[in-house]
């Protein structure tokens, strides 16, 4: 089993670290890990004048799974389109074929406070957003900036093909079948007919899955709703676009960024694992970053590439033990708790972990 490490820009490194050494624990229980790094991002172009380059593509289309920690900085902000961080990110996805982003956005009961929501909207709060990742406006041609008419234009275009939807239609309606049960597609149908034939062909697809109850929303009141009731939500389902911005909004529901973990897969089960917050480069090199959004992705990858349901769970497990006594970093500390840095919660998973077995 081969895994790809990819600690990237900011508190990327910090991070991957902690992740690294919780699956370097699970050893003993025979989990064997290959793990081989390279660079992606900022500090690839640092490196190598380019944010995916050559190597990293080897290493990362040969493994089984890729860790991934962050990228991007500011002082990569005023590059050349082509060399931001942002690019490697969207290249690799590409690349791997990487088209189902699955992004949990799950509240611990211990985070409670942590959310800007009243307590009793987002207590028990657990969606899962499916996320159209390889398709859409973010790779749809024609693009790019050109006159017409004297005055500058911006063109992207927004475009997806019947397969498409119905490949990522199909992971959805599994994924909730494993859940509740219930799935929300999400789309602007009633402006844009790219996502009329989205609606046409996820109701097609819901013939397949009869056990699964499908209801649709127009995104705009997704959006609403998604702080109004968000509970009212098992698994979403949308395009690239619409799932970038739903994702972040879920995601802040919890309050705790630093806790929400992602897979990206392809269609035979290759991954790639990240938290969904950034490099956060104002607090990179401190060790005090939330290593835990990390280590809860190796959580992700144990169970989505390497169908080890039972390592997930321990690793999910241990993170719940941590919470519990009253462990946190600064982005999720409260009064009355104890502040610790990424190392130590790193050590007090593994402890957690250890304990369990
Ligand atoms: C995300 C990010 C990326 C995206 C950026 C960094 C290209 O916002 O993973 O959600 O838009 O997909
Ligand atoms: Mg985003």
């Amino acid at each position: 089993m081969k895994v790809c490490v990819l600690p990237g820009d900011g508190i990327g490194p910090e991070i991957v670290g902690e992740a690294v050494r919780v699956l370097e624990a699970l050893r003993g229980d025979g989990i064997r890990l290959e793990m081989e790094t390279a660079l992606l991002g900022g500090c690839a172009v640092d490196a190598a004048g380019d944010p995916y380059p050559e190597e990293t593509r080897r290493l990362a289309r040969a493994a089984d799974a890729v860790l991934l920690g962050a990228v991007g900085g500011p002082r990569y902000d005023t590059l050349p389109r082509e060399q931001r961080p942002e690019r490697g990110l969207l290249g690799i996805r590409k690349d791997l074929g990487l088209f189902a982003n699955l992004r949990p956005a799950v509240l611990y009961p211990e985070l409670a406070n942590a959310s800007s929501l009243k307590p009793e909207v987002v207590v028990g709060l657990d969606i899962l957003i499916v996320r159209e990742l390889t398709g859409d406006i973010y790779f749809g041609e024609p693009r790019g900036i050109e006159t017409r008419g004297g005055e500058r234009v911006g063109i992207n275009t927004m475009i997806y093909s019947e397969s498409e939807i119905r490949r990522i239609a199909r992971v959805s309606f599994e994924a909730a079948r494993k859940r509740s049960r219930r799935l929300c597609s999400v789309d602007k149908m009633n402006v844009l007919e790219c996502t009329q034939l989205w609606r046409d062909v996820v109701t097609d697809e819901a013939k397949n899955h009869p056990d699964v109850e499908l209801s649709h929303m127009l995104v705009d009141n997704a959006a609403m709703q998604l702080v109004r009731n968000p509970k009212q939500f098992d698994v979403m389902v949308t395009g690239n676009m619409f799932g970038d911005i739903l994702s972040d909004e879920a995601s802040m529901l919890t309050g705790s960024i630093g806790m929400l973990p992602s897979a990206s897969l392809d269609e035979k089960g290759k991954g790639l694992y990240e938290p969904i917050h950034g490099s956060a480069p104002d607090i990179a090199g401190q060790g005090v970053a939330n290593p835990l959004a990390t280590i809860l992705s190796t959580a992700m990858m144990l169970r989505y590439t390497f169908g080890q349901e039972a390592a997930a769970a321990r690793v999910e497990g241990a993170v719940k033990q941590v919470l519990r006594q009253g462990l946190r970093t600064a982005d999720i500390f409260e009064a009355g708790m104890k502040k610790v840095g990424t190392r130590e919660m790193g050590d007090a998973v593994i402890a957690a972990l250890r304990a369990a077995n």
